[in-house]
């Protein structure tokens, strides 16, 4: 295994795999506009994903179950026209490819066709088998989600960590075989134990890209609003705060209001 950190000038999906092969770790983060993910991707992360927690972040939904697909593609387009280096990979929103085959392949094509994103992403295991096998029979890369699958939310019932017993545990091992026999170029685990995430990776040859998922697979994905401290009222483990938004735009919307209120804004230099 390598340790130089090869340059990428344009992220593909093959690039991903290499970095696993090379032991790299892979940076994801998550984007809904223009001006966020020109942001994310002129920092160097490696991915963006246009996930369908834009339904929560963007449209103030409790869940991501309301976004429909014209609202993906909509982000999904402002992300691509942003980007040069990441890879762009977006969520088939709920109710886009869970009903058939052909329909998650519509759904699917409309993503690639409409938004130019580069691959998309799909929640679940042997049970959506059919439908991602269909779709990467037409040339669409799939990227996998395991362990807490939002979408399924009303299933499960809580946004606790997934997988905790051995017959889950179980279930998502054999899944992530299914995924990676399939053709799926990696794979989101989603707030699973550190341990069996790292299982997982070790016996699955494509990257496996934690959220809440430990140390032990391939790269790290964080919903970008979360790690700027923008969503305050959220604070699982797993995320790190690496800025404290809410206040300091707070802050500066107070300022503002202030000056505006006391004609301090505009001055004499901030005018024609
Ligand atoms: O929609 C999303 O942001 C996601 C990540 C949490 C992995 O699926």
């Amino acid at each position: 295994m390598s340790t130089a950190k090869k340059e990428y000038k344009r992220v593909t999906t093959n690039s991903l795999i290499e970095m696993k092969k090379n032991g790299e770790k892979i940076s994801m983060l998550t984007a809904y506009d223009y001006t966020m993910a020109k942001i994310v991707d002129a920092a160097g992360v490696d991915a963006i994903l246009v996930g369908d927690s834009a339904s929560n972040v963007m449209a103030g939904h409790e869940t991501t179950l309301p976004i429909t697909l014209d609202e993906m593609i909509y982000h999904a387009s402002s992300v691509v026209r942003a980007c040069h280096r990441s890879l762009v990979v977006v969520d088939l929103p709920f109710g886009s490819y869970q009903s058939d085959p052909k329909k998650a392949l519509r759904s699917a094509i409309r993503i690639m066709k409409e938004s130019g994103g580069h691959a998309i992403k799909m929640e679940g295991g042997k049970e959506i088998k059919p439908s991602i096998k269909r779709i990467l029979n037409a040339g669409i890369p799939v990227m996998g989600h395991l362990g807490l699958t939002p979408q399924s939310i009303y299933k499960f019932g809580t946004y606790t960590v997934r997988a905790k017993e051995e017959a889950e545990a179980k279930k998502l091992i054999e899944d992530a075989k299914t995924l990676e026999k399939l053709g799926c170029f990696s794979i989101v685990l989603e707030k699973v134990p550190a341990e069996l995430a790292k299982k997982v990776a070790d016996q699955i040859s494509v990257p496996i890209i934690g959220i809440g998922a430990g140390a032990g697979v391939d790269g790290q994905v964080l919903v970008t609003h979360d790690m700027l401290g923008m969503t305050h009222e959220f604070h699982p483990r797993f995320l790190r705060r690496y800025l404290n938004l809410f206040e300091d735009m707070s802050n500066a919307f107070q300022q503002y209001s202030k000056d505006v209120k006391s004609k301090d804004f505009p001055n004499e230099h901030e005018q024609y």
